[in-house]
């Protein structure tokens, strides 16, 4: 099935967010101009990190796939970018087949996973799906994704969440993920007060 590509500004306001070890990201939305920085994020991956973002052997990183990752299909991309300008991660945002549907696809450079990067930007998916006007949300890792699965229980996804032999799917409607994540219920998306690594609003 062939889509279109159409580009829609993320509707949210770049967020600094304190890490441990005093750093510092701001999560933006992606911009055409990020594929440079998008490929090096996947040089500084590892052979697990990549198979569990794309679920097989990760594609070539050519133009083409850059741009989809950048501007993906009906949807949006928020980027978590370093004071020197380092993409260190990276969420989709995109139109899935079934309508009123974002499905959600993440992914974390090594050196920066396990300081809570990943579940905000997952909850800046979930808000900005919503704020996008979706209903639906649906995100998918491989079955031995304990990682992932271990994120959205801490999210308190686990209820959405289903497994079989190959995959783990999680489905829900946006509402409820935005509940269970704890998202301000008035969409304030200048909000950073519940980002769960000290965010700062940007000046
Ligand atoms: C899944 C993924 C996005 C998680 O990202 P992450 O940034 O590591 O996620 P978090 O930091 O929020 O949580 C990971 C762990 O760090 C821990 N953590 C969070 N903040 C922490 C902190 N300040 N200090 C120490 N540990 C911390 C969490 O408790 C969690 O521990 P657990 O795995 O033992 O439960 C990341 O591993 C990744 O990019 N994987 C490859 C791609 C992928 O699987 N994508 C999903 C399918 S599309």
């Amino acid at each position: 099935m062939t889509h279109s590509v159409v580009h829609v500004a993320a509707p949210v306001q770049p967020v600094y967010v304190a890490l441990p070890k005093g750093r510092v990201v701001v999560v933006r939305p992606a911009e055409p101009s990020d594929s440079a920085a998008v490929a090096v994020l996947h040089s500084r991956c590892g052979p697990r990190t990549l198979h569990d973002r794309y679920l097989c052997p990760p594609p070539r990183v050519t133009s083409t796939t850059l741009r989809a990752l950048v501007s993906p299909d009906g949807g949006c991309a928020l980027a978590a970018v370093t004071k020197s300008g380092d993409i260190v991660g990276l969420v989709q945002v995109e139109a899935a087949r079934e309508p009123g549907t974002a499905d959600m696809a993440l992914l974390v450079r090594d050196d920066y996973q396990r300081v809570g990067l990943g579940s905000l930007l997952a909850r800046h998916g979930i808000r900005t799906a919503l704020a996008m006007g979706f209903t639906d949300l649906t995100s998918r890792g491989t079955a031995s994704n304990a990682r992932l699965v271990r994120m959205l229980v801490r999210l308190g996804l686990g209820p959405y969440l289903r497994t079989d032999e190959r995959y783990v799917q999680l489905r829900v409607p946006l509402a409820d993920a935005a509940v269970a994540a704890g998202l301000d219920r008035t969409l304030d998306l200048t909000d950073s007060a519940r980002e769960p690594v000290g965010a700062e609003p940007a000046a």
